[in-house]
C-alpha cells in the first residue's frame, strides 16, 4: 500500500507574517487528517522558520529546487546539504516553471535529482507535458523522456526512493485540471514503464498529479489507481483549502 502524499508548493509567495498564519492553520487541522503524508515546500529564507514552526508534527518540509551541486563558488545557489541541515527531507526538482522559465534541462533535472539523493533529500520529480506536446500526441513521448533523463543517470531503483509529480504544465496555475480519466492514463504510463524495468518500483513509488488541484477536484483525483496524492500549488496557500484536500484521501 502506497501512503498517499500531499506536497503544497508555495513558489515565490508569502512573508514571515502571512507564512506564520498559514501555518498556524494548517497545524490546527492536523488532528482531522487520518492518511496522508504532508509535506510543504517554502521558499528557501523560510525553511528554518517553517520547520521549527512545524517541530513536533509529522509535517515535512522541502526545499523547492536544489543545487545540481555539492558547495563552493556558485552564486545564487543552495545545496541539498544545506536543505538538509535546516532540516527539509524533500526537494522538488524539474518544475515545469525552472523547464520553461529558467530552461532547465533534462539532464540538469537529472543532476540536480541525483544531488538531492545525495545529501539525503527525497527528490519530487516532476514531469508533464506543453498543451501543444498533448495537443501533438506526444505526451507519453515527452513524459518517457523526461523520466529516462533520471533513470539513466540513476539507475531505476533511485526512481524507487523517490516521488514523481506529473503535472501537465497546460493544467498549472490555470484552473484548468486534468480530468481524472486523462491524469489516469498518464499516470499508468508512468506506472507500466517502469514496471517494464522494475516491478518492485514500479509498485512502491508514489506519482502525484499536479495541476490546479483543489479541494472540490482533489477527491475525484485521489481516487484513480495510479494517484497517490498531490502536488499543490495555489490551493496549498490557504490553510482550510489546503487541509480540505490532506482529508481528502480519506474519503477514498
Ligand atoms: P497549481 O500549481 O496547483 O497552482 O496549478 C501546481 C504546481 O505548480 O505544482
Amino acid at each position: 500500500m502506497r501512503q498517499p502524499l500531499v506536497a503544497g508548493n508555495w513558489k515565490m509567495n508569502g512573508t514571515r507574517e502571512t507564512i506564520q498564519m498559514l501555518v498556524d492553520g494548517i497545524k490546527a487541522g492536523l488532528g482531522e487528517v487520518a492518511k496522508a503524508e504532508i509535506a510543504v515546500c517554502p521558499p528557501y529564507v523560510y525553511i528554518p522558520m517553517v520547520v521549527d514552526m512545524l517541530a513536533g508534527t509529522h509535517v515535512a518540509v522541502g526545499g523547492q529546487d536544489v543545487s545540481d551541486q555539492e558547495s563552493g563558488a556558485y552564486t545564487g545557489e543552495v545545496s541539498g546539504a544545506m536543505l538538509r541541515d535546516v532540516g527539509a527531507s524533500y526537494a522538488i526538482v524539474g518544475h515545469s516553471e525552472r523547464r520553461s522559465i529558467y530552461g532547465e534541462s533534462d539532464a540538469f533535472t537529472a543532476r540536480k535529482f541525483a544531488a538531492a539523493r545525495r545529501f539525503g533529500l527525497t527528490p519530487i520529480l516532476c514531469v508533464g507535458e506543453l498543451l501543444e506536446e498533448r495537443e501533438q500526441g506526444i505526451t507519453e513521448a515527452v513524459v518517457g523522456r523526461q523520466l529516462d533523463a533520471v533513470i539513466d543517470l540513476e539507475g531505476v531503483a533511485a526512481i524507487g526512493e523517490a516521488v514523481i509529480a506529473y503535472e501537465p504544465v497546460w493544467a498549472i496555475g490555470t484552473g484548468k485540471t486534468a480530468s481524472p480519466e486523462q491524469a489516469q492514463e498518464v499516470h499508468a504510463f508512468i506506472r507500466q514503464k517502469l514496471a517494464a524495468l522494475d516491478a518492485g518500483v514500479a509498485e512502491k513509488v508514489r506519482i502525484l498529479y499536479g495541476g490546479s488541484v483543489k479541494a472540490a477536484n482533489a477527491e475525484e483525483l485521489f481516487r484513480m489507481p495510479d494517484i497517490d496524492g498531490g502536488l499543490i500549488g495555489g490551493a496549498s496557500l490557504q490553510a482550510d483549502e489546503f487541509l480540505a484536500i490532506c482529508r481528502a484521501p480519506d474519503a477514498v
